[in-house]
């Protein structure tokens, strides 16, 4: 099955210029999501993954079912002042200004082998954030795992250490 036919393009979103993966077509189709699911997982269940760790928010969607799928626990990074526990912090650099994510100090157990996750990669700052905030706690970061990769916005480079995975590319 195709699934890049449920990822809808919409012009203008979220500002002038900018052309937006919708994925909520997807998600509201059983087989599609079921589908996309077993593409992201592929290749994942023999690694002994102890977390898999997603972003806010459109990251959660797929790694609840990755952890649930893989007997792993779900550990989410957040937008500032979500998280209740007391957190760690990373902050990273956009094209104008900073952004900064968070997680719970005791999400990630020294040793942990862990997924990260999120809908998209794009100029990596995310996913860059989400494995240092792993990595101060001790935490083995496995692979990096998307669904898509907007290729030209080189996202990649910031993660070149890592293990990589998106199938679809844009
Ligand atoms: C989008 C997307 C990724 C991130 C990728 O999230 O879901 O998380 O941007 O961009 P980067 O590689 O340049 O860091 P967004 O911040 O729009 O928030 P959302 O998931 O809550 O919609
Ligand atoms: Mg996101």
């Amino acid at each position: 099955m195709s699934i890049e036919k449920y990822i809808r393009d919409i012009q203008d979103f979220p500002k002038p210029g900018i052309v937006f993966k919708d994925i909520t077509p997807l998600l509201a189709d059983a087989e599609a999501s079921k589908a996309c699911l077993e593409l992201l997982i592929n290749g994942l269940k023999d690694k002994k993954i102890d977390k898999v760790v997603g972003a806010e928010s459109r990251g959660f969607f797929f790694a609840t079912l990755l952890a649930y799928r893989l007997g792993a626990g779900f550990v989410p990074v957040r937008k500032p002042k979500k998280l209740p526990f007391t957190t760690i912090t990373a902050t990273y650099e956009l094209e104008y200004g900073t952004d900064t994510l968070e997680m719970h100090t005791d999400a990630i157990k020294k040793g942990d082998r862990v997924l990260i996750h999120d809908d998209v990669l794009a100029t990596g700052g995310t996913a860059k954030a989400m494995c240092e905030l792993v990595e101060r706690l001790g935490g083995e970061i496995v692979q990096c795992n998307f669904l898509m990769e907007l290729t030209f916005l080189n996202g990649r480079e910031k993660i070149k250490q890592y293990d990589i995975f998106s199938p679809l590319k844009y």
